[in-house]
């Protein structure tokens, strides 16, 4: 079996080192896995509710995507997309908000974080917090659910909206599953051995502490930020201890185990921290410096970048389009058509709403049109010499055997033994033309 395992980056920020050891990296890494179903995407939509400054959010998307890119991640192996191209997402973010206890939300960590701190400032609870602050647990089930993710790694501040969306999926699934599992119950996957890299302070590595290393900044850049990152005073000569120095840390997040045990080595044996940085930057060059590369290749070329990310939402979408079908058919919000009043309340079933209408041709040929409930040509026949030839051609279409249908641009031809009988006329666009085509099949679906 494959494992479906999911995950939404805020796009709020610029990618720096602590975020590729602690995300990126091992993402990519799961996603290539044989048996993995990695579904990994832009959440953008959460961007919103903690920043309103559209350039920001703009050139973040930007700078995440090509990050992930850059970095290795194979579109074509895992799904790759923006929340906000997937309009699945917010709507199904309604149905879970309609059954999401509002007590349960009141919980919410980051939701109480607010509320306490307004009211120790002798604020207004809600002063400042917005709806989209409350209910930014819902639409992380919806990212959740609309693809029946299993494993969804997140840090540690997430794990409770994992466990909420759990929550939201079994009540869901009570209520409208009629004991089928509508949803996947989704498993938060915290990675131990990933590295949280310390910052430059020996911090976390943290954009609130400022104490980051950029992960695609010039070499200059990088050089400079390792510059920065604070050491003990011993002199060169002077033995260090690699293990109360975040600079080692930071160096064995990439190396390799023989690497590492040089470097210990040569620090204990009185290597110079300015050499030690030195050493740190050859390291970080050497796994970053083509991805770094790639990376702005990829922020030079946007309308490419956009081009991906659309075909990841379309790929996305063959999921969440029919799978938000099904859920709305489940609430009860089904298509008047398919289900006639009164055939749930043991009436007899509704006569067919479309209707065949016979005719003859200005030249005296026979031919028949087919009508859809409103009156709307769905198909006109081609002309017959006889009324009996078209009699035949006319109840072989309402026979129930398969239909052979033919599509050609925005319109689509009827098949029997080889030959067009019936023609569908031309539409606005193919999604008319489609949704002709499910009122042709409904209408000519054999009835009990
Ligand atoms: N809230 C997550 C964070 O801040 C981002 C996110 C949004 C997410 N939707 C998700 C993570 C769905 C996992 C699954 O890190």
């Amino acid at each position: 079996m494959t494992t479906r395992i999911l995950t939404g980056i805020t796009t709020t920020g610029t990618p720096h080192l602590g975020n590729y050891a602690g995300a990126i990296r091992p993402a990519i890494v799961a996603s290539r896995a044989a048996d993995a179903d990695s579904f990994y995407f832009l959440a953008d939509y959460h961007a919103l509710i903690k920043c309103d400054e559209p350039a920001r959010i703009q050139r973040s998307r930007l700078e995440i995507a090509a990050t992930w890119l850059a970095c290795g991640l194979d579109v074509n192996k895992a799904t790759f997309y923006r929340q906000s191209d997937i309009p699945e997402i917010p709507e199904l973010c309604w149905l879970l908000t309609c059954v999401a206890g509002k007590g349960l939300l009141n919980r919410a960590h980051a939701y109480k974080a607010s509320v306490d701190k307004n009211v120790e400032q002798g604020e207004d609870p809600d002063a400042g917090i917005s709806m989209g602050l409350f209910s930014y647990p819902v639409l992380m089930a919806a990212d959740i659910l609309m693809f029946n993710a299993h494993k969804v790694p997140v840090g540690r501040d997430q794990i409770q909206h994992v466990e909420m969306a759990r929550d939201i999926a079994q009540r869901f699934n009570h209520l409208f599953g009629q004991g089928r599992e509508l949803f996947t119950l989704p498993e938060a996957v915290i990675e131990e051995d990933v590295a949280t890299l310390p910052g430059l302070d020996g911090r976390k590595m943290s954009k609130s502490y400022d104490n980051t290393i950029p992960l695609f900044g010039s070499a200059r850049q990088l050089k400079d930020a390792i510059a920065r990152i604070v050491t003990d005073s011993r002199l060169p000569g002077e033995a260090k201890d690699p293990d109360s120095s975040h600079l080692f840390t930071l160096y064995q997040a990439f190396a390799a185990p023989t690497q590492q045990a040089d470097f210990r080595a040569a620090l204990e044996a009185g290597l110079a921290w300015g050499e030690a940085k030195q050493q740190l930057f050859q390291l970080l060059e050497a796994e970053l410096g083509e991805a770094r590369e790639r990376y702005h290749a990829l922020i030079e070329r946007p309308a490419d970048l956009e081009d991906i990310l659309l075909a990841g939402a379309a790929k996305a979408r063959r999921i969440a389009t029919p799978f938000l079908g099904e859920l709305r058919e489940a609430v009860g919000l089904r298509s008047f058509r398919s289900q006639p009043v009164g055939a749930e309340s043991g009436k007899k079933k509704a006569s067919k709403s479309a209707r065949f209408v016979s005719f003859r041709d200005e030249d005296g040929s026979f031919r028949f049109r087919l009508l859809d409930a409103s009156g709307e040509q769905l198909l006109l026949s081609r002309s017959f010499a006889d009324g009996k030839s078209a009699g035949q051609v006319n109840k072989r279409l309402q026979s129930g055997e398969p239909l052979d249908l033919r599509e050609e641009g925005d319109a689509f031809g009827v098949w029997l033994d080889g030959e067009c009988v019936a023609q569908s006329p031309s539409f606005a666009d193919s999604s008319a033309c489609q949704a002709a085509i499910l009122r042709l099949r409904e209408a000519l679906a054999p009835q009990e």
